[in-house]
Formats: C-alpha cells, sequence, structure tokens
C-alpha cells in the first residue's frame, strides 16, 4: 500500500532510459519547486544546476558511451538531405558534438550551444571547425531568423517541461522561414524524474507525444514527420518540423 507521500510513478524507472539505474536511490516526495525529487543529493539544488553540473561531471563517461550508428543518429540523413548550400545549422545542446555535430559539420557549418562547459571543450575538441558558445537553451542568444536549421538530441528531455513552449519558440525564432527542425521530445507524460545516470544525480522532464507535438505546431512550426525511436524498454519522439513562412501563419 502506498503512503501519502508515495507515488506509484515513483516506483518505476524512467520510461526512456529503463534499465540504467545504477544504485537504489531511497524515494521521497520532496516538494521543491513544485517538482517531485527523488530523496537523493540532489534534492536542494534546482534541475537547471543539477543538469549542468552531472553532464560536466560525466561528459566523458556519457561520450564512450554514446551510439554513432543507432537509430536516431541515422535520423539525421533526413535533415542534411533538405539542407541548402552552405547552411548554418544550430545544435542545440550539442553536448561533446559527437555524433550529431560532427556528422552535420561535414556538410554544414555548425553553431552548438551548450549550457555544459566542460561538454563544449570536449565539442572543440572533436569537432575543430564548429563554433560553440556556452548558454541556455531557455534563452538562446542568437538572432531572429540566423540559422537554416535546428538540431536538438537528449536536451529538452532535461529541461522543466513548463519551459519546453518557450524553448520550442526559441527554436522557431532563431530558424529563418522554412527552416527547419529536428528535435528529440518527450514520448511520455513525466513531470519531473531524478536518477542516477553515469554515476550522477540527473533530471529528465517531459509531455507525452501529442502535447510534445502540439507545443511544436503552436510555436509555428509545421510537422515534416514525427517518429518515436526505441531505447531499452522506452524511446523517444523525433520530430521534423519546418518553420511557416511567416510565424503569424499558424
Ligand atoms: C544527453 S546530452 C546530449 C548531447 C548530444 N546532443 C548528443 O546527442 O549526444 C544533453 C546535453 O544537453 C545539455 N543541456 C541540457 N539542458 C540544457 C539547457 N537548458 N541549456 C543548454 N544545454 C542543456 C547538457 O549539458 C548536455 O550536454
Amino acid at each position: 500500500m502506498l503512503l501519502p507521500h508515495e507515488s506509484t510513478h515513483q516506483a518505476a524507472q524512467h520510461p526512456a532510459r529503463a534499465g540504467r539505474l545504477r544504485r537504489p536511490l531511497t524515494r521521497r516526495v520532496v516538494p521543491y519547486l513544485g517538482l517531485t525529487l527523488s530523496d537523493d543529493d540532489s534534492r536542494d539544488m534546482d534541475p537547471r544546476t543539477q543538469v549542468r553540473d552531472s553532464y560536466n561531471r560525466i561528459a566523458a563517461a556519457y561520450l564512450s558511451s554514446r551510439r554513432r550508428d543507432s537509430p536516431d543518429v541515422a535520423l539525421l540523413d533526413d535533415l542534411v538531405v533538405r539542407l541548402p548550400p552552405r547552411a548554418r545549422v544550430l545544435d542545440a545542446g550539442c553536448g561533446a558534438g559527437v555524433p550529431i555535430a560532427q556528422q552535420l559539420a561535414t556538410r554544414a557549418s555548425v553553431v552548438g550551444v551548450d549550457f555544459a562547459e566542460v561538454q563544449l571543450g570536449l565539442a572543440k575538441h572533436h569537432v575543430p571547425t564548429g563554433v560553440w558558445v556556452c548558454a541556455d537553451l531557455v534563452a538562446l542568444p542568437f538572432a531572429d531568423a540566423s540559422f537554416d536549421a535546428v538540431c536538438s538530441y537528449y536536451a529538452i528531455i532535461h529541461i522543466p517541461r513548463e519551459q519546453h513552449a518557450s524553448v520550442l519558440n526559441g527554436v522557431a525564432r532563431v530558424l529563418r522561414p522554412r527552416g527547419l527542425a529536428l528535435l528529440c521530445l518527450g514520448a511520455v507524460d513525466l513531470p519531473a524524474w531524478t536518477e542516477q545516470y553515469h554515476n550522477a544525480p540527473m533530471y529528465w522532464s517531459h509531455y507525452d507525444a501529442a502535447t510534445s507535438i502540439s507545443l511544436v505546431k503552436a510555436a509555428g512550426l509545421e510537422i515534416v514527420w514525427d517518429r518515436w525511436v526505441a531505447e531499452g524498454t522506452g524511446g523517444h519522439l523525433f520530430v521534423l518540423a519546418q518553420r511557416l513562412s511567416g510565424r503569424g501563419d499558424r
């Protein structure tokens, strides 16, 4: 039987990351910033600090575990074939730049943005032709209509979901009219979740697929396709979308 402070939700692993829990955490609902956090060493941190600090700590481990030939990476081809010559592409939440920015850089000028400095240091090393910017995806520091495409793999799912609409609005804003966005978004309802990931406390938050797609549309992006990409016993939603010619054309 569940006690009032427990939730059924916390009995399960993060659906997209099932099987990756490194050590059991003592679960307890902690009302903090309106989120439900687990009772581990991360409970006093805000999600942004937790995600940034943890990716700084686990940058090398994450890079060695990052698959280069998985179905998610193959989706990139569908974006690349649609790019104009000399395209300028933003990799949002670029991490170490491998393999996404690295592959994009063979066909386009790549700008990578991430708030974890250690990740950006690795990206500079692995993709020397890229331009690397340390900033938060919630407030992209780029001019309107400055990119032909924006690509974002496994980053938006680490941002509190109440901010996903503004992140997607920012993506649409920095895209030129008819520019493309290839985005990894949540596929299941997950208000807030923390667990150990590469031995560091990590945070995820996202909506179900239908809500994620409706937020993309509300930002002024037209869906080209959406696909579920399985990972373990869970998976992620990938969306290829195109900015409407004027963002008022919704
Ligand atoms: C799972 S890694 C993905 C890295 C890379 N895109 C890939 O496909 O391997 C997530 C990255 O997103 C970054 N990130 C998460 N939230 C962010 C935010 N609000 N602003 C900037 N970067 C963020 C993290 O620092 C981390 O480098």
